[in-house]
């Protein structure tokens, strides 16, 4: 059945696609349909960061960049679901088109440009859902918000969602927001997270609740770049890391219809990329930190490899828009099967 659906979407520019898809499932999810699209959700609870996932396959951040759909992407059998970016103020975007397939890779580049309805519509969403399960908000840096002052913008992100979420992502890595990557390296990125990480551990005092603090990391850093980022991870003590985003190395897809696009490229020219990264992580972390693994996962297969590399938790995006909703099933499945009872990275620190 989703085959026959994607056919009809690909029809469809990128992003009109994406809009009309998720319209749609909002639609089945009212009349109660979503259940008979998607196989029922996996049972296999994964202990991580202090939090229960109910199993280990998320939905990656960008698709509810607004937190618009968490009920009917919910009810779809996702472990948690990870919502935004989001920045302080709401924002537009890079101009369209930016959304690109190229089916022949499985893989999209996009140059969205956190557009977004800003953090408090964002807040509200998250308020009234119904969908019961964990959810991960994503924060970003507003364009017009200069890097040297990048902080503000999370540090009011980290506020604002701190009462909200089960766990708040630090995103630098987006390809599309000028200068943002380079929070990733020396003393920036320790500028950027020791205040933040301060910042959570107050909040975690005044409202008696731990909210694990995760940053997201892109693929493209030498070894050196990866075990300096590792060593910063550790002495701040973030409680996790998210690898990896999408990659600006688009040498697979440059002969393709749209694979010389600017943006970052996501899909299946990702998935050996983003295993290496999950492993050389694990290696320099020392196992220190939970990571959860996302990038080119597209079968149980993939996923399976993705923790076997020293995930403890996986995301999709990409493979979730080629293959469906029946992908999730099988991930969680896979990962339940390799993995029945001991959980990794699962120091619990209380809530
Ligand atoms: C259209 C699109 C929009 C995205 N937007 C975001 C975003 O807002 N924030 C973020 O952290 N990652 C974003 N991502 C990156 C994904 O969360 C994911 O890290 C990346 O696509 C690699 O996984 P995949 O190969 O399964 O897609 C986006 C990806 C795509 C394709």
């Amino acid at each position: 059945m989703y085959s026959l659906a994607r056919k009809f979407f690909f029809t469809l520019s990128g992003e009109m696609a994406h809009q009309l898809a998720l319209e749609s499932l909002d639609a089945a999810w009212r009349l109660r349909l979503t259940r008979l699209m998607a196989a029922p959700p996996i049972h296999a609870p994964v202990e991580a960061m202090g939090l229960t996932f109910p199993n280990a396959v998320g939905l990656a951040a960008g698709l509810d960049k607004n937190a618009d759909h968490l009920n009917s992407l919910g009810s779809l059998g996702f472990g948690f679901i990870e919502v935004g970016t989001v920045t302080p103020k709401p924002q537009p975007g890079n101009p369209k088109p930016r959304l690109f397939r190229i089916p022949e890779q499985e893989a999209i580049i996009n140059r969205m440009g956190f557009n977004n309805k800003g953090m408090a519509h964002l807040i509200a969403q998250v308020k009234k859902r119904q969908y019961s399960g964990l959810i991960g908000i994503n924060l970003g840096k507003n364009l017009t918000t200069p890097v040297e002052k990048a902080v503000d913008d999370y540090l009011l992100g980290l506020e604002a969602a701190f009462p909200h979420a089960d766990y708040i992502t630090v995103n630098i890595s987006s390809p599309n927001t000028p200068g943002l990557r380079s929070l990733q390296y020396g003393e920036a990125l320790k500028q950027l997270l020791q205040p933040l990480k301060h910042r959570q551990q107050q909040l975690a005092d005044e409202q008696q609740r731990h909210v694990p603090l995760l940053v997201k990391v892109a693929p493209d850093m030498n070894r050196d770049e990866l075990q300096s980022l590792a060593d910063c991870l550790r002495e701040v003590a973030v409680d996790g890391v998210i690898a990896t985003n999408t990659t600006l190395d688009k040498s697979q897809v440059s002969e393709f219809k749209n694979g010389q696009e600017e943006g970052g490229l996501s899909g299946r020219p990702l998935t050996e990329k983003a295993n290496q990264m999950t492993a050389q992580l694990t290696e320099a972390l020392e196992g220190s930190l939970p990571i959860i693994g996302v990038g080119g996962i597209f079968s149980a297969a993939d996923a399976s490899e993705r923790i076997k590399a020293g995930a403890t938790l996986v995301q999709l995006y990409t493979g979730f828009i080629y293959k469906g909703p029946q992908l999730i099933h099988e991930c969680a499945e896979a990962i339940a099967a390799i993995r029945p009872l001991a959980p990794k990275g699962n120091e619990s620190r209380g809530n």
